[in-house]
């Protein structure tokens, strides 16, 4: 078993990460210290998995809420599911929240704890690799609205994450895809070696060999704990962790929450600051097309969908956490390796990376397929 330490403070955290981790109740003992607790989980998690955790916490008091499948799912409503069960079942101050499932049901169950009379303890259990990858880390909880993604939530740390790296067989190819965009993620914005790594390894990867697995899950793990440990709120580092995700989630928004899955979504976000990088000279063409083919190598898509217009991605992109004073900032790349936060870039650039499958001029790009 691998740990990996959130270094902050009275706040800070381990990760574990490993295989059959759920059924080691000596570990989730350690991780869950009190004696209520409030396990949530999805329709389609809860019976692969809440019956091992159940079982690890025999002589406790706990309560299972099952929410539906999906980021549609990933509202208010079901946050009041959740604090429901939690005032009809007395939870109390000292209580747990244990979230079982991928980042929907990590980003609600963590909002609720964040929320629950004013703030209880909130365990980690991720079961994509999404979430084993980033989600589950850092404290970032929150549900979406129709108007914006992830704009109402709050930041609570977790006490422990329990990253079972056995949950991963059952995950669906398209979903195993998506997490992969977060893992190239870290490699594009701060670890140059990693995404050489990723290139040389991607098809161990993707037939989910355990060592490529273990080593993806821990590097990325790693760097999320890096940023989050020097700057845990987003007032500088953490910014760059959003790589491709103001595009993605304007594409998320527009074309309705679940359509695209997050991770195709920021997929192709990541080709989009890529192109827009080379369209502003920070990096060379042939660095945008390493990108674009482990992108597309990935199975995910390299850009803007077909049906999204440029205006409506920019209406979306408008509502985002990282904008001030109304002006669109967006992460780029000077490097594989190395990103930073810009609003310095000529609107006209902006506008032809959202036209769907647009390639920078001079550049051999692929389109993006549209996901299964
Ligand atoms: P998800 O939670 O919807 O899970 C994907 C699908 O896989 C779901 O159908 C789920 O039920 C299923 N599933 C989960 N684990 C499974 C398993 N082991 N076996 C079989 N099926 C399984 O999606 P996701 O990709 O995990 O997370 C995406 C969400 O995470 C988005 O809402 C995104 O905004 C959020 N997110 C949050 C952060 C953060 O820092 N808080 C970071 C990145 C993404
Ligand atoms: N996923 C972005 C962050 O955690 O800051």
């Amino acid at each position: 078993m691998i740990r990996i330490d959130v270094e902050l403070g009275a706040r800070g955290y381990p990760i574990f990460i490993g295989q059959g981790l759920l059924a080691d109740h000596s570990l989730l003992g350690r991780a869950v210290k009190t004696q209520q607790v409030m396990l949530v989980t999805n329709e389609r998690v809860g019976p692969l998995y809440a019956g091992a955790i159940e079982t690890a916490f025999q002589d406790r008091q706990l309560c299972r809420v099952t929410l539906p499948d999906g980021e549609a799912y990933k509202t208010l409503d079901s946050l009041s599911l959740i604090m429901t069960a939690l005032l009809q079942n007395r939870f109390e101050r000292g209580c747990t929240v244990v979230a079982l499932g991928g980042g929907v049901v990590g980003d609600v169950a963590g909002f609720a704890a964040a929320c629950y009379q004013r703030g209880v303890s909130f365990v980690q259990l991720p079961t994509t690799l999404l979430a084993q990858v980033d989600s589950a880390v850092g404290g970032k909880t929150a549900v979406n609205h129709p108007l914006g993604k992830n704009m109402i939530g709050a930041f609570h740390q977790p006490v422990a994450v329990v990253a079972d790296l056995a949950t991963l067989t059952t995950l669906d190819e398209r979903e195993f895809r998506a997490g992969l965009a977060e893992v190239i993620k870290y490699g594009l914005l701060r670890d140059r070696e990693f995404f050489d790594w990723l290139e040389s390894n991607l098809d161990s990867l993707l037939a989910r060999e355990v060592g490529a697995l273990t080593h993806a899950v821990r590097r990325s793990c790693e760097n999320k704990a890096s940023v989050v440990g020097a700057d845990e709120q987003e007032s500088g580092e953490r910014a760059l962790l959003n790589l491709g995700h103001t595009f993605g989630h304007a594409i998320e928004n527009v074309l309705g929450y679940g359509v695209w899955l997050h991770g195709e979504a920021v997929a192709a976000g990541l080709c989009m600051a890529a192109q827009i990088s080379t369209l502003l000279g920070n990096i060379a063409p042939t660095t945008h097309d390493r990108i674009v083919q482990l992108v597309e190598r990935a199975g995910l898509p390299t850009a803007a969908p077909e049906a999204a217009s440029a205006s409506a991605l920019l209406a979306a992109m408008s509502v985002d956490k990282k904008n001030r004073g109304g002006r669109i900032r967006l992460v780029l790349l000077d490097a594989i390796g190395h990103a930073s936060l810009r609003e310095d870039y000529p609107h006209a650039a902006l506008l032809e990376v959202l036209q769907p499958g647009a390639p920078p001029s001079g550049v051999a790009t692929a389109s993006g397929p549209p996901p299964a």
